[in-house]
């Protein structure tokens, strides 16, 4: 499919005020998905994911025999999405599965497919055929997977064949990589263990149990005995936090915002932004917290500084738990006081875009100092920033960062590859407009 290049103009506010129920989060609807597809039953979601990823996961799911009824019709139906499994055997499919610019999909779905009979081909878009797939290959490879790929990229081809059971420690910490291992496990006699040194976002453990498998956890490790069944199930899919990060964000810039966020996901391993906002000095209130399918789910309520942001340090953990939201960090850094340094965050050049390079370079076009390192960014705090012509390099991520950095400017930016948004959240640009005073 071919998208149209889109501009938009972002213009500067003076507030960001109100109050908004974000879609569904994109890593819980890529498992919610690629699980009900794999189940037995029809499974049925409420505020799933609208973004272009997830669609990729359930079309690579439909053309491997699952039927996926999207309801969509109303407004109140937007999001809900009906799922029935195929119960443990896919179907291969003739034409390759085409992941789009998921690393989600590609990475998940392999470990779901290399125990399974027949031959299965993955494909993604230009961006996703440059990213590192070695690291899935390696631990499949131990378990006896059949895989190939092209110098460390897709396309790829998995031979399913029957595995055995790993004890696998993942040298770079990585939930898609745990995933993949975990779902090759569950089909696999014997326990499969995977040992993380930071712990990563654990949507797969919570998910795998809803769906009635059992997953032990300790402190390190996650582990599944296989083979085991899934069942459907029906949920409502938490508010994406990593979509809200960029209204959080933008609320902070200016004293005098206040927004509401209705039905967040909280979960512990995702919502770190929280923490750093309040070290920024931002107010963050958390209300009505409850837990759905063991996700934790809250409203959150941010009131911006009266005297503007501080400084910050991410670094080790907090870096690989921050991964996603470190672009929109990064953007709003000149805007505080004393500035923020990101260390410890090499995974950033080889997520859709090399992320480093693209916030250094979008940030000098706006007039800002920065420095890059291999693994971070020393962005001073202090500066004014002008608006530009900024280069998404079609990073969903970056237009949207740069959309909540543009806000501050003097001028207008322009954000080249705005399309992009609607890889993880197509009413981006439709809500900014919402809140965002002028
Ligand atoms: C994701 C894991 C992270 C993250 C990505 C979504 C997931 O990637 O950056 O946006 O849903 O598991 P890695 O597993 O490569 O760290």
């Amino acid at each position: 499919m071919h998208t149209a290049v889109e501009e938009r103009i972002i213009r500067p506010a003076r507030n960001i005020l109100g109050s908004l129920r974000l879609p569904g989060d994109k890593s819980i609807s890529h498992r919610y998905g690629m699980l009900a597809a794999f189940a037995e039953g029809t499974s049925r979601f409420t505020n799933f994911s609208t973004g272009a990823d997830c669609a990729s996961t359930l079309a690579c799911m439909e053309a491997l025999g699952a039927k996926i009824n999207k309801l969509g019709a109303t407004q109140s139906d937007e999001g809900t999405v009906e799922v029935t499994g195929v119960a443990g055997r896919v179907t291969p499919s003739s034409k390759p599965l085409d992941c789009g610019n998921s690393g989600s999909t590609m990475r998940m779905i392999s470990g779901l497919l290399a125990p399974q009979q027949g031959t299965f081909t993955l494909i993604g878009d230009a961006s996703l055929s440059r990213r590192p797939m070695g690291r899935i290959q390696k631990p499949l490879a131990e378990m006896g997977a059949k895989l190939t790929l092209t110098e460390g990229h897709a396309p790829l081809i998995i031979e399913g064949a029957a595995l055995k059971a790993i004890d696998y420690t993942t040298p770079v910490p990585s939930a898609q990589v745990k995933s993949c291992v975990l779902l090759a496990g569950l089909q696999t006699a014997g326990t499969t263990t995977v040992r993380e040194a930071i712990r990563t976002r654990d949507h797969s453990e919570l998910a795998l149990r809803a769906f009635g498998a059992e997953v032990k956890r300790s402190t390190e490790s996650v582990s599944i005995t296989g083979p085991q069944k899934l069942h459907a199930i029906e949920a409502a899919v938490p508010g994406d936090i990593s979509s809200a990060a960029f209204f959080l964000c933008a609320a902070s810039l200016f004293p005098g915002s206040s927004l509401v966020l209705d039905s967040l996901g909280l979960n512990p391993t995702r919502a770190t932004l929280l923490d750093v906002l309040t070290a920024l000095g931002a107010h963050i209130a958390v209300l009505n917290l409850e837990e759905k399918n063991a996700e934790l789910v809250g409203t959150v309520q941010i009131t911006a500084p009266p005297d503007g942001l501080r400084s910050t340090t991410i670094s080790g953990s907090l870096a690989a738990q921050l991964i996603d939201e470190l672009p929109v960090l990064a953007a709003i850094a000149p805007y505080t006081s004393g500035g923020i340094r990101i260390r410890d965050a090499k995974e950033l050049r080889v997520k859709e875009s090399d992320r480093i390079a693209l916030v250094a370079k979008n940030l000098r076009a706006m007039g800002a100092e920065v420095e890059e390192f291999e693994d971070g960014l020393d962005v001073p705090g202090g500066q004014t920033l002008h608006g530009a012509t900024i280069d998404s390099g079609g990073d969903h991520r970056i237009a949207m960062a740069f959309s909540v950095a543009a806000l501050r400017a003097e001028g207008e930016t322009l954000i080249q590859g705005a399309e992009s948004a609607a890889i993880s959240f197509p009413e981006f640009f439709t809500l900014l407009d919402q809140v965002a005073e002028r």
